[in-house]
């Protein structure tokens, strides 16, 4: 049976930048919605996937890796705000299984990591969005997320094609606070 992992990487080297790219260009290409439209090059992905592993490499954000048998299979990253005021809160980004491996749960696995590590950081609420069109907001409430708001056509795919940007939220597990030892044996 296959093991798979989601774990939280706080630094990308050469060879974990390289499994990035890969999966990054091919569920691009594959149509997948995480910031590009096909055609693409691993040279066209490579200043987004630049960014993302300069945000982690500051600490404010965490690289959430999928593995299938240790294989790279997807990943997603969780943003966090610099304002002192929204530190409780971070965005989900680039959320991708790769194609090959679609719509056998992975994505949910994927998903269930990401929160698990969130909660670990202390984030209580997590956004993201959605490009209208394309049915993945269906995967998102499936997952427990609401629908806050739209962005109405934020998204040109192509000259005539603007999708709505749909604004999802999830409020996580908030902490169970500790409960106060009682002093007398309450069967007593
Ligand atoms: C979206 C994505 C991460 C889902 O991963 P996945 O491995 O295919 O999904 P799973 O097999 O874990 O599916 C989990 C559930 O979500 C549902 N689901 C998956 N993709 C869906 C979609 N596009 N629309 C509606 N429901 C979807 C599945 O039917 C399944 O439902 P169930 O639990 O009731 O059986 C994956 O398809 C992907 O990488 N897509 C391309 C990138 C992309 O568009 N990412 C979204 C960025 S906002």
């Amino acid at each position: 049976m296959a093991t798979v992992d989601v774990r939280a990487e706080t630094g990308v080297d050469t060879a974990l930048r390289a499994d990035l790219l890969a999966c990054w260009t091919d569920v691009s290409n594959a149509g997948g919605a995480v910031g590009f439209v096909p055609p693409v090059t691993p040279d066209d992905v490579a200043p987004a996937l630049e960014r993302l592993v300069e945000g982690v490499a500051s600490g404010r954000d965490v690289l959430c890796v999928l593995t299938v048998d240790g294989v790279l299979a997807g990943f997603a990253v969780l943003v966090g705000s610099s304002s002192p005021l929204r530190r409780h809160w971070a965005t989900v980004l680039r959320v991708q299984v790769h194609p090959s491996r679609q719509g056998t749960g992975l994505g949910r696995a994927l998903m269930e990591g990401v929160h698990r590590i969130a909660v670990g950081r202390g984030w209580e609420f997590l956004t993201l969005s959605a490009r209208g069109g394309t049915g993945v907001d269906g995967f998102y409430r499936g997952l427990g997320y609401t629908e806050f708001g739209r962005l109405p056509g934020a998204v040109r795919v192509a000259p005539g094609d603007d999708r709505d940007e749909i604004l999802l939220i999830r409020r996580l597990q908030a902490p169970v606070p500790e409960q106060p030892r009682a002093l007398v044996d309450p069967g007593s």
